[in-house]
C-alpha cells in the first residue's frame, strides 16, 4: 500500500544544525497547509527514551554490535508505532536521523560492515519505511565538533558519541559523502556551512517539487 504521507529525513554529523533546520522546515510546511510530525531517532517512543539513555548517557559503553542493535531496536519501535501510523494519516513526517546515521556511524565509522553485509538488517528495522527525501547537512567534522564543544561549554548536555575523537567524526563525514553518491535521487547534499536562512531557503527550494508531486 502506498503511504499517503511523506517521510523526509535530516542527516549529518553532530553539530551540523539539522535539528534547527528540521524545525524551520516543519514550520514552513505547516504554513503551506501540511500536517507535520516532527520526530527523531533515537528516543521518540517511551521505549526509545530508555534505549536512547542506554546508548547515549555514557553510563554504559556498548560493544559496537550492541550499539548497532540498540539503534535498530529503537528504529523498529519508532517506525511501527509512530512513523507508519502518521504516514497512514497523511502526515508529513520529518525525522531527525534515520538509517543513514546507522550506515555512517555504526557500519562505517565503527567499521562494523567490514566483510559483512549488514544492510538487510537495516531494511528489517525500517519495515519498508524508506524516506522519500533525505537532506544531508554537510559541514566539516572540525567545524561541527567546534559547535558541539561550544554548546557544551554553554551548559548543553553532550552525548557519549559527541565525545568521540575528531577522527571518528571525520569517518562519519566521509561516510555521508559515499552514501550521498550511492543514493543520489533520495539524498540531497545541503551546504550547512552558510547562514541558517540560506540553508533553509535551499531546503525549501528542494521541497517545492515534492509539494507539487
Ligand atoms: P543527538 O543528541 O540526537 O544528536 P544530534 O542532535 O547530533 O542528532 O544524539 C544522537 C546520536 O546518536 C548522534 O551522535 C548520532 C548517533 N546515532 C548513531 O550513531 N546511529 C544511529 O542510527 C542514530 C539514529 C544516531
Amino acid at each position: 500500500m502506498k503511504n499517503m504521507g511523506r517521510l523526509i529525513t535530516f542527516e549529518g554529523g553532530d553539530g551540523c544544525g539539522k535539528s534547527t533546520q528540521l524545525k524551520l522546515t516543519a514550520d514552513w510546511l505547516r504554513g503551506q497547509g501540511k500536517d507535520v510530525l516532527e520526530t527523531r531517532q533515537p528516543g521518540a517512543t517511551p521505549l526509545g527514551v530508555e534505549i536512547r539513555s542506554l546508548l547515549l548517557s555514557g553510563e554504559f559503553v556498548p560493544v559496537p554490535e550492541c550499539e548497532l542493535l540498540l539503534f535498530l531496536a529503537d528504529r523498529a519501535q519508532h517506525v511501527q508505532t509512530v512513523i507508519q501510523p502518521a504516514l497512514a494519516k497523511g502526515q508529513w513526517v520529518l525525522c531527525d536521523r534515520y538509517s543513514d546515521s546507522t550506515l555512517a556511524y555504526q557500519l562505517a565509522a565503527r567499521g562494523l560492515a567490514e566483510g559483512v553485509d549488514l544492510k538487510p538488517m537495516l531494511a528489517f528495522a525500517e519495515a519498508g519505511c524508506v524516506p522519500e527525501q533525505t537532506f544531508w547537512l554537510d559541514v566539516s567534522a572540525e567545524i561541527a565538533l567546534k559547535r558541539v564543544r561550544a554548546r557544551t561549554d554553554m551548559g548543553a548536555e553532550s552525548t557519549r558519541l559527541d565525545e568521540e575523537a575528531l577522527s571518528f567524526h571525520e569517518r562519519v563525514h566521509a561516510a555521508f559523502i559515499v552514501i550521498c553518491q550511492q543514493y543520489p535521487e533520495r539524498m540531497l547534499r545541503i551546504d550547512a556551512g552558510v547562514d541558517i536562512g540560506k540553508i533553509q531557503k535551499n531546503i525549501q527550494n528542494q521541497l517545492e517539487a515534492l509539494l507539487l508531486a
